[in-house]
């Protein structure tokens, strides 16, 4: 029935908050407003540009404008309402309150409320504060890598190009099956990396592609064919590497490393030629653990939303297992999906919620806690569609890793999904 999940009522409780706040505050963009807000920018706002934008709006990184000044932030202050109601910005956040992530969630109520009023209030700037310098990290915050692997070559995004995305091909050169703990990226020109995703390649597919393109790297039409394989990391500028504890991705011996990385200009930089050599760590763990599996949920291929737009599938575990972490691959035009779990005795745990999916800002969201999920468990996926899609083609795709005990052949450990829309 339409309107009676869980999602309807998340999302229904999302948007009565969002209208709330525009209602309270108005929406003129007069800029020379008297200031009604309560909420200064060094002492309120600040701080939350910081930890949930400041990974990509400080001088020199990947977004046009910096928002870690009073002066460079203010004049977007209506712009910047504008991308938090809309929930575009930060991108592709999980839902706060809908399960818990180490890299955090998207705003919370209040912080968006404080954010609002300001940007409505008149943009106080309230007493000037010397804020400590962002973003002065080490470069490797896990610490000492066990390898480091550049791109072998230098990549340039000529003054003519706008946008790439480019395959580099590293080989491992492991000679025996690798447990790999942990696994960072550095960007070159930090301005123009926007993603970087590196998955393992036993095929040799990746190397002929490369020997046949005369530049450095490759670039391929269907990205889809090189998603197959294990993916050891889904890097967002800003967002810090996550060292697993007690399990470990396996990396065949004589793999190549294949390194993915999106490019885009922003105005700054349009008709410049900007140069790129990005490096990723690895880190080995040095001892015997469980390897990670991986269990795909996948959408029946072809989705019939029918009228209410929603689509619900379900996949039921055969095995017990500590879910680890989950990476989405989903059609552009979705509104929002979300994965609950039903255990037997009729309890939901949330899982994750996202909404307005952005395929250019994919990246693998790590529980804060391992979720033990017993066998019999059912996963159950929910997904909504804008309100003109009522047929086509419209996978949606969840990667999750986990480990099972006792560990198995990781094709088995889901059953296929069984599509409960009819
Ligand atoms: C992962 C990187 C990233 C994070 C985190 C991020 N942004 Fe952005 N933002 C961008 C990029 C890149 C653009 C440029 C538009 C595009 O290409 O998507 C942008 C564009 C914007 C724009 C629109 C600028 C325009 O051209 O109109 C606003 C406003 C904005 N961001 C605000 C925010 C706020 C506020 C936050 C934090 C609450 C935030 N962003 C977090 C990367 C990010």
């Amino acid at each position: 029935m339409p309107g009676d999940g869980p999602m309807h009522r998340g999302l229904l409780l999302s948007v009565a908050i969002i209208a709330t706040i525009l209602l309270v505050s108005g929406s003129t963009t007069n800029a020379h407003k008297p200031i009604t807000s309560k909420y200064m920018y060094h002492q309120d706002v600040y701080p939350i540009f910081l930890a949930q934008c400041g990974g990509c709006h400080a001088p020199g990184a990947v977004a046009p404008m910096s928002l870690l000044s009073y002066g460079d932030a203010y004049p977007w202050a209506q712009s910047i309402k504008e991308e938090l109601v809309n929930l575009t910005m930060p991108p592709w956040q999980p839902e706060d309150g809908f399960g818990r992530f180490k890299h955090g969630g998207s705003l919370t109520a209040q912080q968006l409320d404080i954010v609002v009023e300001w940007a409505n209030g008149g943009t106080p700037e309230g007493v000037p504060v010397d804020h400590p310098v962002a973003n002065v990290k080490p470069s490797w915050p896990l610490g000492e890598p066990t390898a480091i692997f550049e791109m072998p070559e230098i990549f340039t995004l000529t003054a003519d190009v706008h946008e790439a995305t480019r395959y580099f091909v590293i080989p491992s050169g492991f000679e025996r099956e690798t447990l790999i703990r942990a696994v960072d990226f550095r960007p070159g020109a930090p301005a123009i990396v926007r993603s970087a995703i590196l998955f393992v390649d036993t095929s040799n597919k990746a190397a002929v592609y490369d020997a046949a393109d005369p530049n450095p790297g490759f670039g391929v039409e269907d990205v889809s064919e090189f998603d197959t394989e294990q993916i050891l990391a889904a890097w967002l500028p800003g967002q810090e590497a996550i060292a697993l504890d007690g399990a470990a991705y396996a990396v065949p011996a004589d793999a190549d490393l294949v390194l993915r990385v999106t490019y885009k200009k922003t105005w700054t930089y349009e008709g410049l030629a900007v140069e790129d050599r990005s490096a990723v760590a690895l880190y080995v763990a040095t001892r015997d653990v469980p390897k990670v599996e991986t269990m795909t949920l996948q959408s029946p291929s072809r989705l019939n939303t029918g009228n209410d737009q929603v689509v619900t599938f379900t996949t039921d575990l055969a095995r017990d297992v500590d879910l680890l972490a989950i990476l989405p691959n989903l059609a552009t035009d979705a509104l929002a999906v979300q994965i609950e779990a039903l255990t037997r005795d009729g309890r939901r745990t949330p899982i994750v919620r996202l909404a307005s999916p952005r395929p250019q800002w994919r990246t693998r969201y790590w529980l804060e806690e391992p979720l033990t999920l017993a066998r019999g468990t059912t996963l159950e996926v929910q997904a909504i569609f804008k309100s003109d899609q009522t047929d086509g083609n419209l996978p949606v795709r969840f990667t999750l890793d986990l480990v099972s005990t006792p560990p198995v052949n990781v094709a088995k450990i889901g059953q296929a999904p069984v599509e409960r829309n009819p």
